[in-house]
C-alpha cells in the first residue's frame, strides 16, 4: 500500500561552486562552473519519498523571494501536499553554498533563512498531516523545539517517527525517547554516542548505544562502505553499491526518502527497505545536485 510521509523539514536553494580544490586563507582563485539546484535535507528526503511512490506532505516555510517561489514550485510539481509550507513576508529562503572539489569532497555553508523561523504555530496547525501519515521524517536543518513538538503529536497518535540528526548537534535523551528510527552518518553517530566509527564493529557499538538512549531501530550510513542497521530482531551491514561518484550531495536524504518509501508500518522490513535505499542512493551519486540527482522508482527498480 502506498505510504503516507510528512516531512518537518529545511527547503534550500542549493548554490554548486565548481572548484579544483578549497581556496588558502587570503586566496583568489576562478571556479570551474557555477550552478543551482532545488535542494534542503528536508525538501531532498521528499522528493526521494514522492518518486518512490509514497503520497508526501512537507511542513515548512519559505520567503515571499525568488528562490521560495521556485523551490515551491519544484515541491508542486514533483506532486508533494505543499498545504503546511507557509510564505513568509519578507524572510530569506534557506539556501546552501556547495563547495564540489575536484576530488569529489564536498563542504557546504548554509544561510538556514525561514527554516529557522517555523514557529509553534506552524507545527500544530499541520497536526493533521502529521496525525493521519504512516510515518513522520524530521532533521537538524530547523529548530530542534519544533521536532520535539512535532514528534511529541505523532508519538501520541502512533505515528512512527524518523530522525536524521544531521547536521550534526549535540541533543537530549528526550527526543531519543520518541525516535521509533534514527539515521546518522557516521559523524554525526560519533556525536551522539562518543564513538569513532571507523568500520562494521565501531558501527556496530555506536549503534548499540544509541538503542540503549531509547531508539529502538538505528541505521548508520557509512558513504561508499554502505549501511549498518540494528534492530530488536536483527542486524548487519548492507554495502554500498560500486559506482563513479562524482557529487555525493543528497546520498542520504535520497537513502532516507527511499528507504521509508517502501518501510512497513511496523518496520519489520528493514533490511529489504535499505537494499530498495542502497540502489537509490547509488544512483544519486552519480549526477550533480541534490534533487536533480534524485531517481525514481522506475530507475530505481530498473
Ligand atoms: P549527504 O550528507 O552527502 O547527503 P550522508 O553523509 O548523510 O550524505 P552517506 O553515509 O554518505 O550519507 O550515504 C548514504 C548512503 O548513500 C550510503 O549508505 C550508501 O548506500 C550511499 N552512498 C554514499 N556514497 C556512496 C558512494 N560513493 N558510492 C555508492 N553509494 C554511496
Ligand atoms: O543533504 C544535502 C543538503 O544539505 C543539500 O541539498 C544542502 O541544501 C544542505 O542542506
Amino acid at each position: 500500500m502506498m505510504k503516507k510521509i510528512t516531512i518537518l523539514g529545511s527547503i534550500n536553494m542549493d548554490v554548486i561552486l565548481e572548484i579544483v580544490r578549497l581556496p588558502k586563507p587570503g586566496e583568489t582563485m576562478e571556479m570551474k562552473s557555477l550552478t543551482t539546484a532545488g535542494g534542503g535535507k528536508g525538501a531532498n528526503q521528499a522528493i526521494a519519498a514522492v518518486r518512490s511512490g509514497a503520497d508526501t506532505a512537507f511542513i515548512g516555510k519559505v520567503g515571499d523571494d525568488a528562490y521560495g517561489e521556485k523551490m515551491l514550485g519544484i515541491l508542486k510539481k514533483n506532486n508533494i501536499d505543499t498545504a503546511e509550507i507557509t510564505i513568509k513576508k519578507g524572510g530569506q529562503t534557506g539556501q546552501a553554498y556547495i563547495l564540489l572539489q575536484e576530488s569529489g569532497q564536498n563542504s557546504i555553508i548554509i544561510s538556514g533563512g525561514t527554516n529557522l523561523e517555523i514557529t509553534t504555530e506552524d507545527v500544530i496547525k499541520a497536526q493533521n498531516s502529521i496525525k493521519n501519515a504512516d510515518f513522520l521524517i524530521a532533521q537538524f536543518e530547523v529548530n530542534l523545539d519544533r521536532i520535539a513538538e512535532a514528534f511529541t503529536i505523532a508519538h501520541e497518535n502512533k505515528v512512527k517517527t524518523i530522525l536524521n540528526p544531521a547536521p550534526a548537534k549535540n541533543i537530549t535523551n528526550d527526543l531519543l525517547k520518541i525516535t521509533d528510527l534514527i539515521t546518522p552518518n557516521e559523524i554525526e553517530a560519533q556525536m551522539l554516542t562518543g564513538i569513532k566509527i571507523i568500520d562494521e564493529n565501531t558501527a556496530a557499538a555506536a549503534a548499540r548505544i544509541l538503542r540503549e538512549k531509547g531508539v529502538e531501530n538505528v541505521i548508520i550510513t557509512l558513504g561508499s562502505q554502505g549501511a549498518y542497521y540494528l534492530t530488536e530482531q536483527e542486524e548487519g551491514l548492507i554495502p554500498a553499491l560500486r559506482v563513479n561518484a562524482i557529487d555525493t550531495t543528497a546520498a542520504g536524504d535520497t537513502f532516507i526518502g527511499a528507504l521509508c518509501s517502501q518501510l512497513e508500518n511496523k518496520l519489520t522490513n528493514i533490511k529489504e527497505a535499505i537494499n530498495y535505499a542502497t540502489k537509490a542512493s547509488s544512483i544519486t551519486v552519480q549526477t550533480l545536485g541534490a534533487i536533480p540527482s534524485i531517481p525514481t522508482r522506475k530507475q530505481i527498480n530498473k
